[in-house]
């Protein structure tokens, strides 16, 4: 292995920031995790202590802070916590994951914000960056190939993605830009701690399900339903295991640093494959994909408004499909592939966000 790293991590209390200090930790990096709650703090303690790590007491450093005035606090954050002036990387996970604004400016005030704070810490004390991007800085593009560099503004489906390719833009040429696309639970174990996108459809056909079990005129085998998108696109989804595994080894190497990495599926199972098999689970019939353009059928009744309301919601993840270009990931990945996102492995990530009741239930 190259040499160990001394990380400053952003968002290691997060979904993906988890598998990324677990991963850090587990590949012998030192980390200094930047956080800001400490129950989000315990919360990634206990998950770390399920995988027995850290297993040294000098690997991992927790420091509290504001994340947006990273610059304006380093010499005293330095001062406080000894040892911290000694990174030399930073893995900037942290990032508002709302699709839309809301009152206080966010995502763009974190995710546009902390890119030029971090700027401005890196003049201060400078370091290797690498960014967690996303896949969909390329805005709506469906069935366009995308490759790994960096797009020019594209016609952008929220604020998020929006607020993604400009932070990216801030650190053009001069970050590492890792860019994952729809990230879905463990593909061993299925955990998730965050069940948004990809999730609501399933979790509206699950709705679905429950309503129409007290609903005794109701056909569940027979829904017509219509949702216009084409049977045979594809939301790319991924695993969080995947791509935290390869961040880690993609940024261990200095050949790949400030280049851009698709860590995407280059196989994903398409809508239909999916709904098909969700529908199967849940024992319910007649929801298809009807082509992109198609109308939406009116909903008939109470449940069909119900379920209608939360699939419009969502629809324009099931007709964005670009193909993700991956060359530079697979040259620097070749000995590790990506795991195929079989029936079972969508069943086991399914099976654990019913468990957790879609979020509601605590991770
Ligand atoms: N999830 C996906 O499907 C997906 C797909 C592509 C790319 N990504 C990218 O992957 C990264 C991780 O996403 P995720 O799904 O792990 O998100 P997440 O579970 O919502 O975690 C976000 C992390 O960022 C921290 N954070 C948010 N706002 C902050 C602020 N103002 N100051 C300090 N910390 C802040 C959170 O801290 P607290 O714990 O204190 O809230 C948390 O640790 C993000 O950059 C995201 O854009 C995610």
């Amino acid at each position: 292995m190259n040499r160990p790293m001394k990380v400053l991590l952003t968002g290691g209390t997060g979904f993906l920031g988890e598998y990324l200090l677990a991963d850090l930790l587990e590949r012998g990096h030192v980390v200094w995790a930047l956080y800001r709650s400490e129950s989000r703090k315990l919360d990634t303690i206990r998950f770390l202590s399920s995988l027995g790590l850290p297993r040294s007491a000098d690997s991992l450093h927790w420091f509290k802070g504001e994340l947006l005035e990273a610059d304006q606090k380093w010499d005293e954050w330095r001062r406080e916590y000894e040892g911290l002036d000694e990174v030399d990387n930073l893995l900037h996970s942290a990032a508002s994951t709302r699709h839309y604004m809301d009152e206080n400016g966010e995502p763009l005030k974190t995710n546009v914000g902390s890119a030029k704070v971090l700027k401005g810490l890196v003049e201060l004390h400078p370091m290797n960056v690498h960014l967690v991007s996303t896949a969909y800085v390329c805005g709506f593009v469906p069935n366009e190939r995308v490759y790994e560099k960096h797009n020019p503004r594209g016609d952008f489906v929220n604020v998020y993605e929006e607020s993604k390719w400009e932070a990216e833009q801030i650190w053009k040429d001069r970050a590492t830009v890792l860019r994952p696309s729809i990230i879905v639970g463990h593909s061993e174990t299925g955990r998730c701690t965050s069940f948004t996108g990809w999730y609501y459809l399933f979790q509206a056909v699950h709705l679905l399900d429950r309503l129409s079990r007290e609903a005794t005129d109701y056909d569940r085998h027979n829904l017509n339903i219509n949702v216009p998108a084409s049977p045979v696109g594809a939301a790319n989804i991924i695993p969080v295991d995947y791509v935290s595994k390869a961040a880690v080894r993609i940024i261990e190497n200095a050949k790949n640093h400030n280049k851009v990495f698709h860590l995407t599926h280059p196989d994903p199972p398409t809508h239909q494959a999916t709904l098909d098999l969700i529908c199967k689970k849940f024992d319910i019939g007649g929801i298809n994909f009807a082509g992109e353009g198609a109308p939406f059928t009116q909903p008939r009744n109470r449940i069909e408004r119900m379920v209608w309301r939360q699939m419009q919601t969502i629809l324009f993840y099931f007709s964005n499909n670009p193909i993700f270009d991956r060359s530079n990931t697979d040259r620097a990945l070749a000995d590790y592939p990506v795991p195929p996102m079989t029936d079972e492995v969508i069943h086991r990530v399914i099976d654990y966000a019913i468990e957790k009741d879609w979020g509601q239930a605590g991770a």
